[in-house]
């Protein structure tokens, strides 16, 4: 019988699969992420019997933790965290059987010598057979040594059993990613490697792909004939919190357009994919992005706006200004707010802008795809309406995700009066649940093989190309003065207000 681990080219976007025994090995285990997002991800399919009963889960960090201390930290981590916390005790005791800790340094090669040796000594007792994942949620900078040290170790040598699970960001610019890529590709199979984009494990961004080729009456209008311009907006109002360290060297650009808001943009303007496996969705991704520049190279604030926020009010709460922020350069030139204007060269998309936005600090949480429609060729109820209003799609990401499509009616009544309204579909009235934790797909996804919610190498590079011009730029040493600003919970900078009203055209307001 071939197993599904046996199986590496699976249909993706499947539900209820069970994975083969295995052992998740998480280098930097004593993180957050461990405890906050990743073993209460496990625990919660463990509750639901969505696990063999032999998973094993080993936490790899430099502190001298004991097996029993790591449970503890995790037990911990599954009562906050996991939805519907612990649960049962016997759960419990039954998960935390499964929990190991292993001390070690990612550039010691006898650490991973150790690792290898106790790896093999719990296949014996666990029945988990040489399967692993290895799951770095390091600091980026360690992605390098960790993989060699694996490799040294012969760790990765089966591209079967076992894989490798990189956090991101992926490289900070096109030239280290494809320094990461190389050590990736000289250590083991890209069909082993699974590049983590949280964004990928949303319901609904995976909906793209089934709202989009699943139906047929939205295809044919998908393109230059019938699109005006297409608008993406991952707005979110938490400011740097405490991670002024990683966020100083990284910024908006980096932290969500290079990756999530590329993500949200290919999965609307790609081609459709032969079938469902990885390589086909993946194959039209990497084709869009090669064909997707930024609007004006050579004069860049025509295609791309960088903005920090300063001091301002959100729910009613004074809050600091971003170079005010603990651990910020008082004089950073970091962006905490990007917006882009993306054209793509293909039979598609030629001559229709997409515009880009995120930033922290903005009026409201909200991320959204919205299409807008060409204007009707000649409107004739120019009495009954002051100006034609354009259909426009929206696709709510988060939160009340759903979809929206506006057109105009007849009010009722005596006149011929024109008004705008929503045809509204809802997630939640729909489906009455909530949409699955991103995390918890995708570690599912990675323990059964399922590479399709993963990025591929040509893929994460080909976004770093797109955003190359913008991130040579704005590194320049410049006047600290020169970065715009925007009031903390307001929306974006006046220059953003520009990038798109020279056009003729206006952001959505959320
Ligand atoms: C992370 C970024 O990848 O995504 C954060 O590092 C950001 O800065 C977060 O806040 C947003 O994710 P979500 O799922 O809350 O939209």
């Amino acid at each position: 019988m071939v197993t599904l681990l046996e199986n590496p080219l699976r249909v993706g976007l499947q539900q209820e699969r069970i994975p083969d025994p295995l052992i998740m090995v998480i280098f930097g285990a004593s993180g957050d992420l461990t405890q906050r997002k990743l073993v209460p991800a496990i625990y919660q399919f463990k509750r639901e019997r969505r696990l063999p009963a032999e998973i094993t889960i080993v936490g790899v960090a430099r502190r001298p933790w004991s097996h029993d201390y790591f449970r503890e930290q995790m037990r911990e981590g599954v009562d906050q965290f996991a939805e519907g916390g612990l649960g049962s005790e016997e759960i419990w005791n039954d998960f935390a059987q499964g929990l190991f800790y292993c001390p070690g340094d990612v550039d010691k090669a006898e650490d991973y010598q150790k690792l290898k040796e106790f790896l093999s000594e719990l296949d014996g007792k666990r029945g988990t057979r040489g399967n692993r994942v290895f799951y770095l949620s390091l600091a980026p900078k360690f992605f390098p040594e960790a993989i060699r040290q694996l490799g040294a170790a012969e760790m990765l040598v089966d591209p079967i059993k076992t894989r490798l699970v990189i956090e991101k960001p992926f490289g900070r610019d096109l030239s280290s990613a494809q320094a990461l890529n190389r050590v990736v590709q000289q250590t083991c199979k890209e069909e082993q490697v699974y590049r983590i984009d949280h964004y990928l494990g949303k319901e609904t961004v995976q909906n793209l792909l089934v709202f989009r080729f699943a139906n047929a009456i939205f295809e044919p209008l998908w393109n230059r004939q019938f699109v005006d311009h297409i608008q993406i907006t991952v707005a979110e109002t938490v400011g740097v919190e405490d991670r002024a360290g990683y966020y100083e060297s990284s910024g908006a650009l980096r932290d969500m357009v290079q990756n999530h808001l590329m993500q949200l943009f290919c999965l609307t303007a790609m081609e459709p994919p032969n079938s469902l496996d990885a390589d086909s969705i993946r194959t039209e991704k990497v084709k869009v992005i090669q064909a997707t520049h930024l609007a004006d190279v050579h004069n860049l604030e025509l295609s791309a706006v960088r903005g920090q926020y300063g001091a301002g009010w959100m729910k009613g709460k004074p809050v600091p200004g971003y170079r005010e922020e603990t651990g910020v350069n008082p004089e950073s030139l970091v962006p905490t707010y990007v917006a882009m204007k993306f054209l793509v060269d293909n039979w598609r998309w030629q001559g229709v802008p997409f515009y880009l936005r995120t930033g922290k600090r903005l009026p409201k949480k909200v991320s959204e795809i919205s299409v807008h429609f060409r204007e009707v060729p000649y409107l004739i109820f120019q009495s009954a309406a002051q100006q034609a209003n354009p259909n426009i799609l929206t696709l709510r990401i988060q939160p009340n995700e759903g979809i929206a499509l506006r057109f105009d009616v007849k009010m009722p009544g005596s006149q011929l009066r024109t008004r705008s309204v929503n045809m509204d579909f809802s997630y939640g009235a729909s489906f009455g649940m909530a949409t699955a934790e991103a995390y918890s797909r995708l570690l599912l996804d990675c323990m059964m093989g399922d590479q399709t919610l993963f990025t591929r190498a040509d893929e994460v590079e080909a976004a770093w190309r797109v955003v190359t011009p913008a991130l040579t730029a704005w590194e320049a040493p410049t006047d600290p003065a020169l970065v715009p600003q925007y009031e903390a919970g307001t929306w974006e900078p006046g220059e953003a207000e520009l990038l798109i009203s020279r056009d003729g055209r206006r952001w959505r307001r959320l």
